[in-house]
């Protein structure tokens, strides 16, 4: 495999754009990373050639186009922090869309047959922060959306109305028995109710119906003034990731959100 083929496989442009990267001298190659998260030790190979054999370039292998350090994956899975006034649609409506967070490279990653580039896991609402991860992983898109899967998220709910007391337990009651929305015969329930603060409510859900936990929390008779997602199956949103940013995830991590 050349080293434009490389840069094809990690979405820097066509076939003719990566060779000429390569021939204009803007691509310098360098170590392995140890770690996806700080800011990479960059040890640049002085015997670069533009071919090496499979082997020499395992995930993790990094290379430098035109200054940005970029890691060899061959399949990517990030996790990004989503702030308010975004869209997770391709073609957002009225906000911009989340992808404009995520360098081209990201967005351009030829996936055979497929949508090219990284895809989102579910959707957040415009107005809604936090956690979302994106892959060109078919299956772990699959195994991550799937409703048999039963992926928990864990949302954090900024209440309307401050519940004490008796309502508190009523409301936590309903919401772990099911509630019945609007237009939607099934009643849907969460897996964890919990109130940290009379109007900060924590809820656990395993499906992700459209606009569910606002409905959710409109039928049990109070409203969402914030909406946050703060971890996906067993993995927080990582505290090294600002609204807005994001980083690839570590084999560590691609555990934990399994396990
Ligand atoms: N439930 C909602 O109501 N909105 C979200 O963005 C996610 C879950």
């Amino acid at each position: 495999m050349r080293l434009d083929d490389i840069l094809f496989s990690q979405g820097f442009g066509t076939r003719r754009v990566c060779a000429g990267l390569v021939q204009q001298g803007h691509v310098e190659v360098g170590g392995v990373l140890e770690h996806a998260s700080s800011e990479p030790e960059f040890q640049l190979e002085t015997d670069a050639a533009s071919e090496w054999a499979p082997e020499l370039y395992p995930d993790g292998f990094c290379f430098r186009v035109d200054g940005r350090i970029w890691r060899y994956q061959s399949l990517a899975y990030v996790v990004l922090n989503k702030p308010t006034g975004i869209e997770c649609s391709q073609k957002p409506s009225a906000w911009p869309s989340v992808y404009t967070l995520l360098p081209a490279p990201l967005r351009q990653r030829p996936c055979p047959g497929k949508v090219q580039g990284v895809q989102a896991v579910g959707r957040l609402d415009q107005d809604t922060t936090g956690m979302l991860l994106l892959s060109d992983d078919g299956k772990f898109l699959h195994r991550m959306t799937s409703p048999k899967h039963h992926m928990p998220k864990v949302y954090e709910v900024n209440l309307k109305h401050a519940v004490v007391d008796d309502v508190a337990q009523t409301m936590l009651g309903r919401l772990l028995a099911g509630v019945v929305l609007e237009d939607d015969p099934q009643p849907v329930k969460a897996q964890a109710a919990e109130l940290l603060s009379p109007t900060h409510l924590q809820l656990t859900l395993t499906e992700g119906k459209f606009h569910q936990v606002k409905r959710m929390v409109a039928a049990v008779g109070n409203r969402v003034e914030a909406l946050h997602r703060s971890q996906i199956g067993g993995l927080k949103l990582p505290e090294d990731v600002p609204p807005g940013q994001w980083r690839w995830l570590t084999a560590q991590e691609l555990q934990q959100l399994q396990g």
